[in-house]
Formats: C-alpha cells, sequence, structure tokens
C-alpha cells in the first residue's frame, strides 16, 4: 500500500452532527476535537508524515460570539491539555494562519505546544487556525517582495517550489485530501498546496469519521493513477 506522504482534512460536519442528534453545536466541536486526537495518532502509526488539518477559519469569525468563544475556549484546552497522547507520540505540531485577531490565551497555548513538540521527529500535525487559503498567498508574495528588495532573494531563484518557503509552513504538496461533512468544496484550504492533491469527499460528519475512515480514503488514493499531466507509456 503507497502511504500518502501529506494528507489534509477539512475537518467540516460537527454542528450537523450535533443537530442530528438535538444537541448544541458546542457539543458537535468537542467530539470533533476527539475525533482529531484518534486521527492523528493514526495517521502516525499509518506513516503519514505530514497531516494539515483545517481546524478554525478565518471566515469562522462570522460566526456567533458564543460560537467563537466556545472554540476559542476548547481550543485552549486543547492545546494545553488534549494534545498530550498526540504530543507522546513523536508528532510535531505547528499552526498555519494569521495571529491577528487571536486571543492572548489562544497565542499562548499556541506557542506553548509549538515549543514542546518542535523536537518531535514521526509526524507534523499543521493545524490550520484562523487560516484563509487565498490570504495565505498574498502574505507569501508579500514576503517575497520584502527578500527580492532586500537582497535576500534573487527574481531568477524565484520559483514554485522556493515560493513554498515563504508560506506560514514549509511542508511538502498535499497528496490526499478529505473533506467530510458532504459538501464538495476547499472553503480556501491550503489552494497552493493543493495543486495535485487527490480529492476525496465523504458524507461522515467529522465526529463521525474514525481511523477505518482514513484508511478507506488511502484506499481510494490507492486507486487512483497520479499523472501530473503525463501520459501513461504502457
Ligand atoms: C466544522 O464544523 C468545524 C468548524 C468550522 C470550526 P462546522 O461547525 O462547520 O459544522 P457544520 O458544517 O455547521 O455542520
Ligand atoms: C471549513 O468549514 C472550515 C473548517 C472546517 C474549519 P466551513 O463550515 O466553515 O465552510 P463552509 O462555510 O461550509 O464553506
Ligand atoms: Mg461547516
Amino acid at each position: 500500500m503507497n502511504i500518502p506522504n501529506h494528507v489534509a482534512i477539512i475537518m467540516d460536519g460537527n454542528g450537523r452532527w450535533a443537530k442530528e442528534r438535538g444537541l448544541k453545536r458546542s457539543e458537535g466541536h468537542k467530539e470533533g476535537a476527539k475525533a482529531l486526537e484518534k486521527l492523528a495518532i493514526h495517521a502516525k502509526e499509518l506513516g503519514i508524515k505530514v497531516l494539515s488539518v483545517f481546524a478554525f477559519s478565518t471566515d469562522n469569525f462570522k460566526r456567533s460570539k458564543e460560537e467563537v468563544d466556545y472554540l476559542m475556549n476548547l481550543f485552549v484546552t486543547y492545546f494545553n491539555e488534549k494534545l498530550n497522547k498526540v504530543i507522546d507520540n513523536n508528532v510535531k505540531i505547528v499552526f498555519s494562519g494569521r495571529k491577528e485577531n487571536l486571543r492572548k490565551d489562544v497565542l499562548e497555548a499556541m506557542d506553548n505546544v509549538t515549543k514542546r513538540t518542535k523536537d518531535n521527529t514521526d509526524c507534523i500535525l499543521n493545524i490550520c487556525f484562523n487560516y484563509d487559503g487565498q490570504q495565505e498567498i498574498v502574505d507569501a508574495s508579500l514576503r517575497v517582495s520584502k527578500d527580492l528588495k532586500d537582497g535576500k532573494l534573487k527574481e531568477v531563484d524565484l520559483n514554485k517550489e522556493k515560493f513554498y518557503q515563504y508560506l506560514y509552513q514549509d511542508l511538502p504538496p498535499i497528496d490526499l485530501l478529505i473533506r467530510t461533512g458532504k459538501e464538495h468544496r476547499l472553503s480556501s484550504f491550503m489552494l497552493y498546496q493543493s495543486t495535485y492533491a487527490e480529492l476525496y469527499f465523504v458524507d461522515t460528519y467529522f465526529p463521525d469519521f474514525l481511523e477505518k475512515d482514513l484508511e478507506d480514503a488511502i484506499d481510494y488514493y490507492n486507486t487512483i493513477d497520479r499523472r501530473f499531466g503525463n501520459v501513461k507509456t504502457d
């Protein structure tokens, strides 16, 4: 079995999962957080080197104050305590997104978990948080133009591969991109990195997306002939 190097998940459907059970949306977010913990450990066990997840989009700030506050509190607890098992599995945690508009306690928790895991080597868990993929490309372009102006980068040295170094995290391209929760869209998730990603959409709401479902996605990935624009010679 060919294990994708970089898997990404748009973890969608927490709210609908809760609604179907007559629960508050917050309950769905709580269950979603549990699902992520299991998946991250399983991803590492399977030999996936990078797992990127969409945890909170910049556009999610449009939601009610109650929901945003709940999510921020959940993240603080999550980053401070609930990720311990993931950390014990030698997983390095990094964040992609803008720091602006984030609460001090959230930033501290992010900083804390980044520092605690910086030397872990088995797998990278990239948590996209206050993240917008178009904004990432704009921010990267600004950094490129600064380096060009400062003489740190020559125009001849800038190419598609080099550009990765200017994104929020310098990660390999995404091989397999999963979206749970019925909808087939990217919602501005990792646009630069998903150029040749295999897309896998699944109806399951994220809290119900378990280890076996990740394996099913990888099975699908193994059925795909990735041509990257080339043609088969056989
Ligand atoms: C994804 O679930 C989690 C976040 C966006 C934080 P949703 O909250 O979008 O759940 P649905 O799509 O409303 O069901
Ligand atoms: C995408 O889900 C963001 C996350 C999973 C964190 P949304 O629920 O915010 O996306 P839309 O609104 O359905 O496009
Ligand atoms: Mg949603």
